[in-house]
């Protein structure tokens, strides 16, 4: 039986990738998108999420429109100069034919999780608004959960929306620290990791090959985001974030995990940071927490290997 999963997304150039991988992979059987701002605002990513099911083949899968301002305060924009301005590389989608459900993403994700208890996994790879809205409407949906997968944070290693934050966590800082204070268990694939898979020029070239919807749209997608990390990382190619979570869910073993309790950073410079208690001596802060699974290092050339695998057998 394949393992069911909710998508949270902001896409996204990285977020088409991964849901593209998610519906290439007969391992997972993706029961809904639900939709959240970060990389763009949330009526685009919605309309994006619509789209790209299209492009798949896909319209049968559900999409929920979540959140458009974090929990405490209005969302600070989106990021063109990474995601291009419609979020997918500047290319202009045209508008989807399909709607969004008419009920919100966290009603959603209440409602799956209940239909369906302990068979769903949470893979969110956008700031994580939807899912403390949804604990906060139905705290019981940390017993109907599966785990919690997620793209976000960034343990060891520096941020990158800020020197200290990763741009999902620090969209919404207050969310993250309830997601990373229930009791459930959520697995944080974070910068520590997504920094160590590398796509290469080359890699990126073969996607070209494969001749099928999926990756004929990332070959269109791409160009504008790799330059982005081609004038701000010293390598060629693109680091694959989003993408990582769904390697994660495909293959655990592919991940070195520490288990840590997490808190978020909410005030001044350190707003949006992921610490992890990592010493023997735990604060009052980080008692009583969960013990978080934290992904610090990586095989991150066979992460690489099975998403072109995936995509080229679609
Ligand atoms: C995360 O932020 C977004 O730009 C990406 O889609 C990814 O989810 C990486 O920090
Ligand atoms: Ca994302």
């Amino acid at each position: 039986m394949p393992r069911k999963i909710i998508i949270d997304t902001d896409p996204g150039v990285d977020d088409t990738m991964a849901i593209f991988f998610a519906l290439c992979s007969p391992e997972l059987e993706v029961v809904g998108l639900t939709t959240i701002f970060g990389n763009v605002h949330t009526e685009l990513a919605t309309k994006n999420a619509l789209r790209l099911l299209e492009i798949a083949g896909r319209s049968d899968i559900p999409v929920a429109a979540g959140a458009v301002d974090a929990l405490t305060g209005p969302f600070e924009g989106p990021v063109p100069f990474v995601h291009g301005a419609d979020g997918q590389g500047d290319i202009n989608l045209p508008d989807p034919a399909g709607k969004a459900l008419g009920i919100n993403a966290a009603q959603f994700i209440i409602e799956q999780l209940r239909a369906h208890p302990g068979e769903i996994t949470l893979a969110p790879v956008g700031p994580l608004t939807n899912i403390a809205l949804a604990l906060r409407l139905e705290p019981r949906i940390t017993e109907w959960v599966d785990e919690v997968v997620l793209m976000g944070g960034n343990a060891l290693a520096p941020g990158n929306a800020s020197p200290a934050g990763e741009a999902n966590i620090r969209n919404d800082p207050e969310a993250a620290d309830i997601v990373f204070g229930a009791d459930w268990q959520v697995t944080m694939v974070g910068l520590d990791v997504t920094l160590r898979v590398h796509m290469t020029p080359e890699d990126i070239a073969e996607y070209a090959t494969h001749g099928n919807p999926m990756s004929d749209h990332i070959v269109r997608i791409l160009p504008h985001y790799r330059r982005y990390f081609e004038s701000n990382y010293e390598a060629e190619g693109i680091f694959v974030h989003d993408s990582s979570a769904i390697a994660y869910l495909l293959d655990p073993t592919l991940f070195k995990v520490r288990r840590w309790p997490i808190r978020v950073g909410t005030q001044g410079l350190g707003r949006g940071k992921t610490w992890p208690a990592t010493g023997g001596h735990i604060l009052p802060a980080w008692a009583n927490r969960p013990l978080a699974n934290v992904c610090v290092d990586v095989d991150g050339e066979r992460v690489v290997e099975l998403e072109a695998e995936r995509l080229r057998g679609a």
